[in-house]
C-alpha cells in the first residue's frame, strides 16, 4: 500500500514548476497548490489600492491592510484546473500579467506577507497528498516534505517558454522584457532576507533545460513513487 506524501517543488521563475506539479497531482490524485499565485494575488490587491506601482511597494500600508485580503482556489469544472480568487472574484488572468509580475518579488520580500501566506499553505497541506510549488516550500513551508525537487533551467530557455506561452494566448511581449523580468525576479528572490530561494539540503535537482514535459513527468513520478512506498 502507498502512503500519502507532501511534494515540495521550488526553483527559479518560469522553469516549469507548475507544469510538473500539476502533472504529478493529476497522476497521483493529489491536490495541487500554486503558492506563487497567492503572492501574485496580494500584489494585485496592492496595485489596485495604490499600495504599489512604478516598481515600488508601500510596505507599511500593505501590511496594515493584509487582513482585508482573502485568497481562495476554486475548481473550474470545464478545465479541471484551480483558479485563484481574491476577495471572491476570479483573478486568475490578471495575476499573470506584467504589472503583477513586475511587483510581485518586492511584495514577496515582506515578512508579514510571507507569514500570512505560509500559515495558509501549511493548513492546506496538513493532510498530505499535496503538491505545492514556489520558492520556500521545501525550506520553510514543509521542511519535512517526503519529496523535495529543486527545478532550474537557463534564463534564456525560461524566457523563451514564457514568450511562447504568451504568444499562444495571443499576447505579445518582447523577449528582452520577459528575459529581464525573469532575471530580476531570480535576483530578488534569491537575495532577499526572508526565506530566500535556495535549494534545501535534501532536495533533488531537476534541470529541465533539455527535457520536455513527458520526460520531466517520468523523472518526477519515479521519485514520487519511491517516496510513497511504505517502509518505515
Ligand atoms: O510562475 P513563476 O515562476 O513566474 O512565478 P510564481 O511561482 O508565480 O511566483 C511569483 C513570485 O512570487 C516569485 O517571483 C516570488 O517572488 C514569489 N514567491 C515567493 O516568494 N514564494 C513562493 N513560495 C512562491 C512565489
Ligand atoms: O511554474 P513555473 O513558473 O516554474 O513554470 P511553468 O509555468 O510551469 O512553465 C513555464 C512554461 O514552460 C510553460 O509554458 C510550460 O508549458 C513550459 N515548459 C516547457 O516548455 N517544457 C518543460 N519541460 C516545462 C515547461
Amino acid at each position: 500500500d502507498n502512503k500519502k506524501i507532501v511534494i515540495a517543488i521550488d526553483g527559479h521563475s518560469s522553469c516549469g514548476k507548475s507544469t510538473v506539479a500539476k502533472q504529478l497531482a493529476k497522476q497521483l490524485g493529489y491536490i495541487y497548490l500554486d503558492s506563487g499565485a497567492m503572492y501574485r494575488a496580494v500584489t494585485l490587491f496592492a496595485l489596485r489600492h495604490q499600495l504599489a506601482g512604478n516598481g515600488k511597494v508601500n510596505e507599511q500600508a500593505l501590511i496594515a491592510r493584509l487582513d482585508e485580503i482573502t485568497i481562495e482556489f476554486r475548481l473550474n469544472e470545464t478545465t479541471g484546473e484551480n483558479e485563484t480568487f481574491l476577495n471572491g472574484a476570479n483573478v486568475e488572468e490578471e495575476i499573470r500579467q506584467l504589472p503583477v509580475a513586475s511587483h510581485v518579488s518586492p511584495v514577496a520580500t515582506i515578512r508579514e506577507v510571507r507569514e500570512a501566506m505560509v500559515q495558509q499553505q501549511q493548513a492546506m497541506g496538513k493532510n498530505k497528498g499535496i503538491v505545492m510549488d514556489g520558492r520556500d516550500i521545501g525550506t520553510v513551508v514543509f521542511p519535512d516534505a517526503e519529496l523535495k525537487i529543486f527545478m532550474t533551467a537557463s534564463p534564456e530557455v525560461r524566457a523563451q517558454r514564457r514568450y511562447d506561452e504568451l504568444k499562444a494566448k495571443g499576447q505579445t511581449m518582447s523577449f528582452e522584457d520577459i528575459l529581464k523580468n525573469v532575471e530580476d525576479r531570480d535576483r530578488i528572490d534569491s537575495g532577499r532576507k526572508e526565506s530566500p530561494l535556495k535549494q534545501a539540503d535534501d532536495a533533488l535537482i531537476l534541470d529541465n533545460s533539455y527535457l520536455n514535459r513527458e520526460e520531466q513527468l517520468e523523472w518526477a513520478l519515479t521519485k514520487a513513487k519511491e517516496r510513497m512506498e511504505v517502509g518505515d
